[in-house]
């Protein structure tokens, strides 16, 4: 990973400081390294996205009464409508309790190597049972559930269409796997950059081509890559330079706590850039609001570069075109509880 970057930052520093950076070489060069965002979304292995399969995932996602308190869905730190994110340092969760992470937008996130800021789920469907189980989250258990799930009648129906012919359809893991496909369609196609790299190179004004210029000369490009601009490989916080505490919390080591391995200490996965004006707060610790500052912090932290501010108008500029309408969601009605459902437990 580290010699890998290495390269692409110096040789790509001396291209563009080079006049003869043309913007057919740039766009070739863009093309090489990202890809846009298909218009359909994937397919998730084993998990078939039937139209009444993706329905009821989107019900769940809403659905408060899968947390304890009867108070938090997955939409209360992912807000369809608000980039996928909460707009929080950390989400607050069950009993107003604040979790140690920044919440990720769940958008795009189906494209990323695995999920979570150190990678601990390996896709949607491991990710998803999750925050229901985290006491500072939904804080239920798989038992409870899957039992308040079967107390609410009308749920019976809407399982039985969506996993067929299974017997008992309302399990923990059909719940993460309707979820997770429902998650697969909140993709966002078509930002400028996506037009960009399609052909149409008038997509980006020119300050954010040459932020696209400085993106990949200054080596940004090489750890932030492929489809989500990020979301594809592990790096340490700090390469260069180690940002100071009240960003980089010394108490949250990342990945070392998944892999146990000294040299994965503070190392993270590197984050999707999509849509990422819409989603301050930045970093896993959601110490930097404003996206100007997480761009200087980045290029001091990764690349030991002191970027002008001329140059981090530009690549903030650039990061702009990563925004791409947003999933048109309609809310689902859910089905009603009735006198036999469990109650709320606040
Ligand atoms: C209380 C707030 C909260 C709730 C409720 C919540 N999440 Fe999250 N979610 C988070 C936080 C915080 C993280 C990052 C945690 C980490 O990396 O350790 C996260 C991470 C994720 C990720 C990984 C994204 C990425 O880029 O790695 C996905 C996907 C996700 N949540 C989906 C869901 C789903 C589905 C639900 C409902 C079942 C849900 N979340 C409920 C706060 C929440
Ligand atoms: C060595 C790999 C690497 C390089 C090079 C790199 N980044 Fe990052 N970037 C990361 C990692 C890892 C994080 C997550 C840090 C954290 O919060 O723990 C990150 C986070 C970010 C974030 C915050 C995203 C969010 O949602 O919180 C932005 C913005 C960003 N990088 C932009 C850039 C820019 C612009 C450059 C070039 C000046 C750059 N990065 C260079 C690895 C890299």
């Amino acid at each position: 990973m580290r010699p890998l970057f290495l390269i692409a930052s110096l040789s790509l520093a001396s291209a563009l400081a080079a006049p003869a950076w043309s913007q057919s070489d740039l766009q070739k060069q863009a093309q090489q390294l990202f890809k846009p965002i298909p218009s359909s979304p994937p397919a998730l292995p084993g998990n078939p996205a039937t139209a009444e399969r993706v329905a009821l995932g989107k019900m769940l996602y809403f659905d408060p009464r899968l947390s304890q308190s009867h108070a938090i869905s997955c939409n209360s730190c992912h807000m369809i409508g608000l980039g996928g994110v909460d707009l929080q340092e950390t989400s607050i969760g069950h009993r107003w309790q604040r979790g140690g992470r920044n919440a990720p937008t769940v958008y795009n996130a189906v494209f990323d190597v695995a999920q979570f800021w150190d990678g601990r789920a390996k896709d949607l469907e491991q990710q998803a049972g999750g925050p229901l189980v985290n006491p500072v989250e939904m804080d239920t258990t798989e038992a409870h559930a899957v039992e308040q799930l079967r107390a609410i009648p009308g749920y019976g129906p809407e399982f039985a269409k969506a996993f067929p012919g299974s017997g008992e359809a309302i399990t923990f893991d059909n719940i993460r796997r309707a979820i997770a496909l429902f998650e697969a369609t909140l993709i966002t196609p078509n930002a400028p950059f996506d037009r960009y790299l399609k052909g149409d190179v008038a997509a980006l004004d020119t300050t954010q081509t040459e932020g696209l210029a400085l993106f990949i000369g200054k080596g940004c490009a090489a750890c932030h890559a492929g489809i989500n601009v990020g979301g594809a490989m592990y790096a340490p916080f700090g390469v260069v330079e180690r940002p100071g505490a009240e960003i980089l919390p010394p108490g949250d080591r990342g990945r070392f706590a998944v892999t146990k391995t000294v040299s994965d200490a503070y190392v993270f996965r590197v984050p999707s850039l999509r849509n990422v004006a819409l989603t301050p707060p930045y970093f896993h610790s959601g110490k930097v609001w404003d996206l100007r500052q997480a761009v200087a912090v980045m290029g001091s932290s990764q690349l030991g570069a002191q970027l002008t501010d001329a140059e981090i108008d530009r690549i903030t500029a650039f990061l702009g075109s990563l925004t791409a309408e947003q999933p048109q969601v309609t809310l689902p009605v859910l089905p009603p509880s009735v006198a036999a459902t469990p109650q709320p437990k606040p």
